[in-house]
């Protein structure tokens, strides 16, 4: 297995068997300083601009961090950045509210750890947080906001234990919102074959591709530089140089490779979740996001990884009937999440919380 620094300096075959290494020591000293301050522990009596930068540690689609918040002792806005939006892979900004979900559910678990509780509702396009007191009560999903990522590699295939399973289900449970988790070898099989129909599709579309390139970071300095986006390395690829990891996307970035690395994914993973909203509304995507917010951190609290597989709901042709094969009865699967056991891959990048406060208008 290659160290996490290997990974960072392109030790390893990845991005379709290109090897071709450039970070260099001063480069991933650097970037992994700036992962220590980000994902330093909260303090004991943290600034509200703390809660912020936990809050701002949730996964989100592509790493765009499409949000920004508004904060002070009593109350906290979280609203959609609609520049950041991501117009062909989520048109109707479906994974940008449950993006703005999953920050919630950080924010609010970081409150609870520094004695504050708080109800949450959705006004309109924003998330509002009324913070009240409560007794400060840290817990294991909490302390596992600073080291759970989204980990997109090949996992060992060992089975995850039954009590281990009811944990996530527990972690995941929200008014509204149903968790399905498959962990049968046939249903597995299923799935991948609706993943790689679905990725298919989008390799296909060169508006997808386009629109995925221009989030990539081909290495550590061009993450920072711009604090979101997709790190090549945080996928297990190697670092390159922007103008080549640019040039040769297209040549190694192709539909049977991808195809045959889902595969690989899929098949050595113990289970796949799939989570569902009884509501088709931006409430109700918040609510997905807050859901498997929990069962990410209570995965990563187990020592579990996860990534997501969203093609079958991301590819309009697939949707329907991959809810139809889940005998969802008409409800949208909102998202497809594989997890399992697998060492850590390098941490993403966040934007400094300076760039993602404004004031309450
Ligand atoms: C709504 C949503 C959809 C996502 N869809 C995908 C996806 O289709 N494929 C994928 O590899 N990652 C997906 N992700 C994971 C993000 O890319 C990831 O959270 C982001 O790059 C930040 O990395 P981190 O989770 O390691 O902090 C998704 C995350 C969210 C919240």
């Amino acid at each position: 297995m290659p160290t996490r620094r290997q990974v960072l300096a392109g030790g390893v075959v990845g991005f379709g068997g290109l090897a071709l290494a450039h970070c260099s020591r001063a480069e991933m000293d650097t970037y992994e300083a700036t992962q220590a301050k980000l994902r330093a522990p909260l303090p004991v009596s943290p600034q509200m601009t703390e809660l912020v930068r936990f809050a701002a540690l949730a996964p989100n689609s592509h790493n765009v961090q499409p949000w920004r918040f508004s904060i002070d002792e009593r109350r906290c806005w979280i609203s959609p950045d609609l520049t950041r939006r991501l117009p062909v892979v989520d048109p109707d900004d479906h994974h940008l509210f449950v993006s703005l979900g999953c920050a919630a559910e950080n924010l609010m678990l970081a409150a609870q750890a520094s004695g504050k509780s708080s109800a949450v509702d959705m006004r309109g396009n924003r998330i509002e947080i009324v913070f009240g007191g409560g007794d400060a009560r840290q817990s294991p999903m909490f302390d596992a906001i600073p080291r759970r990522q989204t980990t997109r590699s090949t996992y060992d295939g060992r089975q995850v234990p039954a009590d281990a399973l009811r944990l996530l289900e527990e972690a995941a449970k929200l008014e509204g919102v149903s968790l399905l988790l498959l962990t049968g070898k046939p249903h597995l099989e299923s799935v991948l074959d609706f993943v790689i129909q679905g990725n298919s599709a989008q390799m296909d579309d060169a508006a997808f591709v386009r629109e995925l390139k221009a989030w990539i970071r081909f290495n550590p300095t061009e993450a920072l530089a711009t604090g979101d986006g997709l790190l090549g390395a945080a996928s297990g690829n190697p670092s390159l140089p922007g103008w080549l990891g640019r040039a040769v996307f297209s040549t190694v970035f192709r539909k049977n490779s991808e195809n045959r690395k889902y595969a690989e994914h899929i098949r050595s993973s113990a289970g796949v979740a799939v989570f569902v909203s009884d509501q088709e509304s931006k409430a109700g995507w918040v609510n997905i996001g807050r859901s498997f917010q929990r069962f990410a951190l209570q995965a990563t609290a187990l020592d579990l990884r996860h990534a997501h597989i969203n093609q079958p709901v991301e590819v309009m042709a697939l949707r329907s009937e991959f809810s139809k094969w889940l005998g969802l009865g008409g409800r949208r699967a909102d998202l497809v999440v594989r997890f399992g056991y697998a060492p850590a891959l390098p941490m993403s990048v966040r934007r400094p919380v300076e760039r993602i406060i404004e004031p309450f208008a």
